[in-house]
């Protein structure tokens, strides 16, 4: 067995779970729930919680950025049993990309079955604008790198994985009638994942264009390979926070990612509130 897979395989994901079901021994969680930017109140209201930090999982790396803080919670939430990823890890910290895999396995190792992705994202097309939501129909891993890499952990999937209908066409059906219903105007596009830290100059911003892309941002294309390959239903939706580069007569900044995403993260809040009530009898099996 190589580094890389004990490192990142079934035994250290196994240890996660241990732990988790150490603290909550009877508790299954059937839906993943990473909160992005903004989102971390949704984690409140999750009733009947138990909360793991990551330092006390095994393998799992802290966050090291402001409006990630790093825990696992579990609980209910409006009637169904779920795991949040309350902040997460971005390859730009530095951080392996191997280490992506460790908690979303561990997500669907403890009994998840379905994966709910939201994240912080500039918008390409000038009338989606900041405070908006959007779902996310496809992607385009521009981050040069997969998780994937290294010898495949046969455990949790085969080597080659699909990525298409990787963005749930029914579930996405199934959120765009709630968003209906409630109210709550929902776009949807293409994700671009970057590396980041820094943000796109304004001529890549033009190229990505060009490429299809509606959304950029810097996190989720991971996790998501990394769920399909191990057989999570996946679910994504973007908060925008800004236009993306020069597309506005002023520089982006962590501060003003941080303000949006609060204003976007009540409408995904309520969404995604009423998508789990409205859906829970199928979401809880
Ligand atoms: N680019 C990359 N990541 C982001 C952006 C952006 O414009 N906004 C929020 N996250």
């Amino acid at each position: 067995m190589t580094n890389l897979t004990k490192q990142s395989g079934y035994s250290e994901t196994m240890q996660c779970v241990e732990v988790i079901r150490k603290k909550d021994p009877n508790f299954i969680p059937k839906v993943g729930i990473i909160l992005g930017s903004g989102l971390g109140p949704l984690a409140d209201e999750i009733e009947n919680k138990v909360a793991i930090p990551y330092n006390e999982l095994p393998g799992v790396p802290s966050s090291t950025v402001p409006g990630h803080e790093g825990s696992l919670i579990l609980g209910n939430l409006s009637g169904v049993p779920v795991v949040c990823m309350k902040g997460r890890i971005h390859l730009y910290e530095g951080v392996a990309a191997h280490k992506i895999k460790l908690l979303i396995r561990t997500i669907k190792q403890l009994g998840a079955h379905t994966l709910i992705l939201t994240n912080a994202a500039g918008s390409l097309r000038k009338e989606v604008i900041a405070g908006e939501i959007a779902l996310i129909t496809d992607h385009i891993n521009f981050q040069h790198t997969v998780p994937l890499i290294g010898p495949n952990d046969e455990e949790f999937g085969e080597r080659f994985v699909a990525m298409d209908n990787a963005y749930d066409k029914s579930l996405r059906q199934k959120l765009k009638l709630v968003a209906e219903k409630h109210g709550v105007p929902l776009h949807e596009g293409v994700y671009i994942a970057v590396l980041g830290p820094n943000f796109e100059s304004p001529a890549e911003i033009r190229a990505f264009k060009v490429l299809g892309a509606d959304m950029v941002g810097m996190s989720t294309v991971p996790e998501v390979i990394v769920a399909r390959h191990c057989g999570l239903k996946v679910v994504a939706i973007s908060t925008i926070t800004n236009l993306a580069a020069g597309m506005e007569d002023k520089s982006l900044s962590h501060d003003d990612t941080l303000l949006y995403a609060k204003i976007g993260a009540k409408k995904l809040h309520k969404l995604l509130k009423a998508f789990l009530e409205e859906y829970q009898d199928e979401l809880s099996q």
